[in-house]
């Protein structure tokens, strides 16, 4: 993915549907005095706040590769909660974290076989992971999009890019952890269900999220092109009714050392 993609204006539309994960995941992390946390892609810091805050943490990192989110973060900046940019890929700790927590980011990483076993070298004994994965790429969102990506002009324009589903399949996780030695994981297949004004705000909802990997590869006059096929394909898949009833599935996964 393009470093800089994001547009935290977009994004933070959806922000209150978009933290419901956010708060069940943190409710799955068992508290311990004095935390060291880092919060991985932790885009424009509101939530990162909360989790130190929540944690009570000694110490947080929030760590993303988007100078554009980063940017709102500096403002939820506090005593022990810093933020860096940099990527998950290439995070190198110096020392070991109580709490590897991430929320809607992972799932723009690659290789997750071996990202994990990264992520587990990054705790302290005792430690926790804390992770929610986005998994709706089965939805029309995603197809849509990927059909779009497929047609002429845009994928001569895209180079041939598609966005990747780097998720693996919910139960891959469970046997992953196993493997890593966490005794007991959890890892929940959650669907998320919002109550949208109508069709339409589907269309606005992904603008701030995966239509943005593919804006970023295009001119503006390009992507309004794609925008336009987009929501033909994607609207003719949605009933129109209103309130619309959007599903999205995600998966919730804690594991303790
Ligand atoms: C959907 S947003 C989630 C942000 C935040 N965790 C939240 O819940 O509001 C995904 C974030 O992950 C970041 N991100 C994606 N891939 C990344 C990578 N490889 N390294 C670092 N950050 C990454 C993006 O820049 C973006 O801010």
């Amino acid at each position: 993915m393009s470093a800089d993609s994001w547009d935290p204006g977009q994004y933070a539309k959806f922000l209150r549907e978009r933290s419901a994960p956010f708060f069940d995941l943190l409710d799955l992390v068992e508290p311990r005095p004095g935390m060291r946390v880092v919060d991985l892609g932790c885009g424009t810091g509101e939530l990162t706040r909360q989790l130190h805050d929540r944690l009570g943490a000694r110490e947080t990192l929030g760590l993303d590769r988007s100078a554009k989110m980063l940017e709102k973060a500096a403002a939820y900046a506090a005593p022990g909660l810093g933020f860096r940019q940099g990527s998950i890929e290439d995070f190198a700790p110096g020392a070991p974290f109580d709490l590897v927590f991430s929320n809607a980011a992972l799932h723009f990483v690659e290789g997750h076989e071996a990202l994990w076993p990264r992520l587990a070298s990054f705790l302290s004994p005792g430690g926790q992971l804390a992770v929610h994965l986005p998994a709706n790429q089965d939805h029309p969102t995603h197809v849509s999009a990927r059909e779009t990506a497929a047609e002429e002009p845009f994928a001569s324009a895209l180079g041939g890019f598609s966005l990747p589903t780097h998720v693996l399949p919910v139960e891959a996780y469970a046997r992953l952890l196993h493997r890593l030695g966490f005794a007991r994981p959890s890892v929940k297949l959650v669907v998320y269900t919002h109550l949208l004004e109508s069709r339409e705000s589907v269309l606005e909802w992904v603008k701030g999220s995966i239509l943005t990997e593919y804006q970023s590869r295009m001119t503006p006059e390009l992507y309004g092109r794609f925008l336009e096929s987009y929501r033909e394909r994607l609207l003719s898949r949605l009933s129109d009714e209103r309130p619309f009833f959007f599903t999205f599935k995600r998966v919730l996964i804690h594991a303790a050392r």
